[in-house]
């Protein structure tokens, strides 16, 4: 007994001296590399195999007439290739192409150490056609099942796409609230992810639980990301996220390919940007992308939010560098991430509340995983809540333009909604 309260009293000994030390360094001002103290052996609950899995779908150029497909396999796997077919044509007509492969590490995982990863992109496809494929062996062994994805319309036509907040914790009750939505919305095209879709950027085992929760979803639909914090590794780089992911390199001159990317979709542009590094060195490149865009609905990606959910958390360049374009070319909505809790914000102009939003932007803060923050009243706030993992569907319709919201919780209950028409 005595013994036991020895340890006890050794462990709290330890423990306290281990929180002094590190309090001394922060109020020191010294930097502290908390990622270092992250590195141990770790078992990871998604294995590779032969078989390939985690299929996922991105779109690295037009999503009209291409589709970028990425897989997994165990290390053991030389090549493999995707076979598609439109959906209406016979098996006759079955294409074959080869994917590029990469060994993705993570050593420090007991079980899976190493396992490779394929890419391949479908070029010269017709717009708004269902094709179906598959990913597997060329020697026919190992072969996923029959999925089937649809490219994007090359003209204006109603559509509908999910967007959602940090997944990054709890990523067992965030694959079942996309299945959930994908269930309940088949007719969400893709899905935009706002940065954070793991919490240890660097731990290959996330990402692969992070693909695997979601793989009836990613395999039909493509995952539009932006990049969060966390999605960076030990060594403040998103090593794996520019690995696994295959995205467009059409963003700033000079800047990291695949971090700030652009597309349109039917009569909508989204601007995917990196709140990671310096607003300042995008605003060219978004200017030049919002000012030569015709699109009737514009709409903004990025992970740090210009109007906090929560307290002292202000990202001062986001609001002013990317806020006085997204006023000047008309910005409607900004989904961002980052703060854990459910924000929608008044229109807003010049950092000022407006009467509607044909004269502002509207900000969203989501969360789609289980961490939550604390939340505190702003005077921007038009519908705030803490602690609800959500998801949201966005339908796009014509004549009128009508761009229509809806925040769900998990029970499918509608716990935001709006309606802009031009
Ligand atoms: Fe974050």
């Amino acid at each position: 007994m005595k013994s036991r309260k020895l340890l006890i009293r050794g462990g709290v000994g330890i423990l306290a001296a281990a929180a002094a030390f590190f309090l001394f360094r922060e109020l020191k001002g010294e930097a502290i590399d908390w990622y270092a103290h992250r590195r141990y052996v770790r078992t990871a609950a998604y294995v590779s195999s032969a078989a390939p899995d985690q299929i996922c779908l991105t779109w690295a150029a037009d999503p009209a007439t291409t589709q970028t497909i990425q897989w997994r396999t165990s290390s053991s796997v030389e090549s493999s290739v995707v076979e598609y077919r439109g959906e209406d044509e016979p098996e006759t007509e079955t294409k074959r192409q080869d994917a590029a492969r990469m060994l993705v590490e993570d050593l420090l995982l007991e079980n899976d150490p190493i396992n490779a990863r394929f890419s391949a992109t479908l070029e010269g496809l017709q717009p708004a056609t269902a094709y179906t494929y598959r990913v597997g062996d060329p020697s026919g062994e190992n072969w996923s099942d029959w999925a089937a994805f649809t490219t994007a319309p090359d003209d204006a036509v109603p559509f509908s796409f999910m967007y959602l907040g940090d997944a990054q914790r709890g990523l067992g009750a965030w694959g079942l609230l996309m299945n959930k939505a994908f269930e309940r919305h088949p007719e969400a095209a893709f899905y935009v992810v706002a940065g954070d879709l793991i919490n240890d950027g660097g731990w290959r085992n996330e990402w692969d639980h992070f693909f695997g929760a979601a793989e009836e979803i990613f395999r039909r639909r493509p995952l539009v990301p932006a990049l969060g914090n966390h999605d960076y590794d030990y060594d403040e780089v998103p090593r794996l996220y520019l690995d696994l992911l295959t995205l467009p390199e059409n963003g700033p001159d000079g800047f990291p390919a695949e971090r700030a990317y652009s597309f349109t979709y039917s009569n909508a542009l989204f601007v995917v940007l990196d709140s990671n590094l310096s607003a300042a060195d995008q605003a060219a490149w978004l200017e030049q992308v919002l000012s030569t865009s015709n699109a009737t609905w514009k709409i903004a990606v990025y992970h740090h939010p210009a109007y906090p959910s929560a307290p002292h958390r202000e990202n001062e360049d986001v609001r002013e560098v990317w806020g006085a374009l997204f006023d000047k070319y008309h910005v409607d909505v900004a989904l961002q991430g980052h703060d854990h809790a459910y924000l929608r914000t008044y229109p807003m102009h010049g950092g000022e509340r407006v009467a509607s939003a044909a004269d502002g932007t509207i900000y969203i803060v989501s969360v789609s995983g289980t961490k939550f923050y604390d939340q505190v009243d702003r005077d921007y706030s038009e519908v705030a809540f803490p602690n609800v993992m959500t998801y949201q569907v966005i339908d796009i319709s014509m004549n009128p333009d009508r761009f229509t919201y809806r925040a769900f919780d998990g029970e499918g209950t509608i716990r935001d909604e709006f309606v802009i028409e031009k």
